[in-house]
């Protein structure tokens, strides 16, 4: 590691030098000034890890560097050096931002504590920048890929919603980036340096999702051997994100509505009223308003939540996106796996482009993944493209080709038929069940169907 500069100002030359011997010995390296007006001279020249000052000197004294030092370098600490009987001044110096003050004579070994302890915060408090930096790198805007005019407006919404306290109920289908969204609103809100707390409601029942959440005192259930803290309490001065909220019970929906009403909850089986300052976030790739008509989810619930709506287009609907997430996985699995630039054969690029990615961009990173550590020489061909991908586009071109097939006459019914039955696979994505029912078939009829127009 680097040594640590010291810059020592004082104008009595035996206590500068005997400082700056003593914390040579220590490993420090020393930089020496007679008055404040030569410390700024170094100030702008080296770069100071901690000033050590004497007060009372000619030409400038301490207080004058301190003020002038933190102008020029607002995060070098100082300590100020005072005279034994001037601690009032000392005092001042604190108070106008120095980090800390020793009497006079200097015992050495508490000067090297209150050093070594004012280096060591400052360290500290650089890697959490530097951590900080970090996290809003992996979960700010610029890991949600896309450039398409619906992801534009996303973003627009991420930002316009962020900074505000408002409830944010995030919509798609799975694998379109729900959760990728909700880091990025916490990341850009105030409350980025408090805690994000998930919760994955589909995969608790009732009772456990209830104290999962608010907790439990001991003893308030069978198995509630000790008292338990709950996600909301985690979640204080921070955001909290209920992710597949569409699958909350309904005792535990009123449970929730209150708290969103009143701000404050009882544990399980407690009775002390906790007040809680959160900020909540829920996704779900159900249809919420769909589940309230279906008397699935409480109505009540729903506005509380809906207070702003992200609807997450699906990749089919936004397929000008499909090669910058291709190229941002190639590159992100390339460096993960230790490979060599990998290139994408334009027949294979065609054909991801062209497929309709029922699971989202979870699926494509998946894909890219798997392709690339498929793939033995310096380029993915079509040998490694996933075999759904490949026979699901042989279903394309084949109902396109039954397409171009010469008009069918209007009163022949089996043509007619098969013009429809054609027409219902388009207009549901392929999908047989949707088609189905939507010429009033069974799922089985309609196989049979295909079999006979040869429509597999
Ligand atoms: N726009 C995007 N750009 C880059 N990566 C994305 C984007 N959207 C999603 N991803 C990636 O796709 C994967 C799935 O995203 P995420 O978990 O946020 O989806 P989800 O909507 O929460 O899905 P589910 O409903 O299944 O939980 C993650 O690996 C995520 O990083
Ligand atoms: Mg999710």
């Amino acid at each position: 590691m680097r040594k640590k500069n010291i810059l020592i100002v004082d104008d009595e030359k035996n206590t500068r030098d005997g400082i700056a011997k003593f914390l040579r010995l220590k490993d420090f390296q020393c930089l020496i000034a007679e008055d404040g007006s030569q410390a700024i001279k170094t100030l702008k020249a080296e770069q100071v890890d901690l000033i050590l000052t004497d007060l009372r000197m000619p030409v400038m004294g301490g207080m004058d560097l301190l003020l002038k030092a933190k102008n020029l370098a607002p995060d070098t600490p100082i300590v100020v050096l005072t005279a034994y009987g001037s601690v009032e001044s000392a005092v001042e110096a604190v108070k106008r931002g120095a980090a800390d003050f020793l009497t006079k004579p200097i015992n050495l070994d508490k000067l090297l504590i209150t050093i070594t302890r004012i280096l060591d915060n400052k360290d500290l408090k650089e890697e959490n920048v530097l951590l900080q930096k970090r996290l809003d790198e992996k979960y700010g805007l610029e890991n949600i890929i896309g450039t398409s005019d619906k992801m534009q407006r996303v973003f627009d919404l991420i930002r316009q919603v962020a900074p505000s306290k408002a409830t944010v109920l995030i919509q798609g289908e799975s694998g379109t980036g729900k959760e990728l969204v909700a880091h990025a609103i916490h990341q850009l809100s105030p409350r980025k340096s408090n805690a994000f707390v998930a919760v994955h409601c589909a995969s608790l029942s009732g009772t456990l999702l209830e104290s999962e959440l608010f907790g439990h005192e001991k003893g308030s259930f069978t198995g509630a051997v000790s008292q338990r803290i709950g996600r909301f309490e985690f979640a204080d001065q921070g955001t909290l994100f209920l992710d597949e909220v569409s699958e909350i019970a309904m005792p535990v929906q009123v449970k929730l509505l209150r708290v969103l009403q009143e701000q404050a909850f009882e544990r399980v089986g407690g009775i002390k009223t906790i007040p809680v300052d959160i900020r909540l976030l829920a996704a779900s790739n159900k249809n919420l308003e769909q589940e309230v008509k279906d008397q699935k989810f409480r109505e009540d619930l729903f506005y509380r939540l809906n207070v702003v709506t992200i609807n997450l287009p699906p990749l089919r609907e936004r397929k000008e996106d499909i090669p910058l997430l291709i190229k941002y996985y190639l590159d992100i699995f390339v460096k993960e796996n230790n490979r060599s630039p990998l290139f994408i054969d334009p027949q294979v690029l065609k054909i991801l482009q062209q497929y309709n990615w029922p699971g989202n961009i979870r699926e494509l990173r998946n894909c890219i993944e798997n392709m690339v550590v498929l793939t033995r020489g310096d380029h993915i061909s079509l040998a490694e493209v996933p075999d759904k991908i490949l026979s699901y586009l042989d279903g394309e071109t084949a109902s396109e080709s039954a397409d171009h097939q010469p008009p069918a006459s209007e009163f022949n019914i089996k043509d007619t038929e098969r013009t429809l039955i054609v027409k219902a696979l388009k207009e549901n994505n392929s999908n047989r069940t949707k088609a189905a029912q939507a010429l009033g078939l069974s799922r089985r009829t309609l196989y049979r169907k295909l079999e006979k127009y040869g429509l597999e």
